[in-house]
């Protein structure tokens, strides 16, 4: 078993019967859904948030029920992956593409979890490009800003073209190489007019499952304080 699914499958553990669980995305999340499917047909009852078109796709496929997160009063429990993880349980999401439902069910969630494997465990937040979601209109104007302030802007490209998100817009990559103050960079970006979110998730994870080797460790958040 590699470390992805060692984490998702300690993750389960957490899920208890009448939870609504908001379903993440990403190759991680999709062990995790493979493991409720199973908890589910042998009896578990859970409601579903998902956070991507594929995640949605993969869950109802498999039987799981997903929810509009509309029509559902709170969130009891998020799991998802992420990108990149720092010593604070500060983290970079977005390499799938869906920062923008991942943030919005995770700040409604009561809980979050995030399962990784150790590679994905660094000092500092950075090396890993972070994805910033912005609207098509002007697309190029913000790149430029970007660039101008050395970024190291990057169109996210799919099959030769702009790849679009499950929203209709594009993600620029910004390859930062470190991010030395997350909360100053996270409110410098969202502060540009196009920029609709950034792949910084900031005192976000409650708990962090990291898959190692055939083993898990579990990472807990110091402070409690939440956005
Ligand atoms: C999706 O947009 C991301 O935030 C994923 O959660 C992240 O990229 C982790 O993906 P893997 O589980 O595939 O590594």
């Amino acid at each position: 078993m590699i470390e992805k699914q060692i984490a998702a499958q300690k993750a389960v553990e957490f899920v208890k019967d009448g939870m609504t669980i908001g379903l993440g995305t990403g190759s991680t999340v999709a062990f995790l859904i493979n493991e409720l499917a199973e908890k589910v047909k042998g009896g578990l009852r859970i409601k579903a948030v998902s956070t991507s078109s594929s995640t949605t796709h993969l869950a109802s496929l498999l039987g799981i029920e997903v929810f509009d997160l509309n029509k559902v009063a709170m969130i009891d429990l998020t799991i998802d992956g992420a990108d990149e993880v720092d010593e604070n349980l500060d983290g970079i999401k977005g390499g799938g593409g869906a920062l923008l439902y991942e943030k919005i069910v995770a700040k409604n969630s009561e809980q979050n979890i995030w399962i990784v494997d150790s590679s994905k465990l660094v000092k500092k937040l950075g090396k890993f490009p972070l994805p910033i979601e912005v609207i098509k209109f002007g697309s190029e104007k913000i790149y430029n800003n970007f660039a101008d302030m050395k970024l190291n802007p990057q169109f996210r490209m799919k099959e030769g073209k702009k790849f679009v998100t499950d929203n209709g817009n594009f993600i620029i990559d910004l390859k930062l190489i470190t991010i030395e103050n997350v909360v100053e960079t996270e409110r410098l970006l969202k502060s540009m007019t196009g920029v609709v979110e950034t792949g910084l998730f900031n005192k976000i994870a409650d708990l962090v499952v990291v898959g190692v080797e055939d083993e898990t460790i579990t990472l807990k958040k110091r402070d409690q304080t939440k956005n």
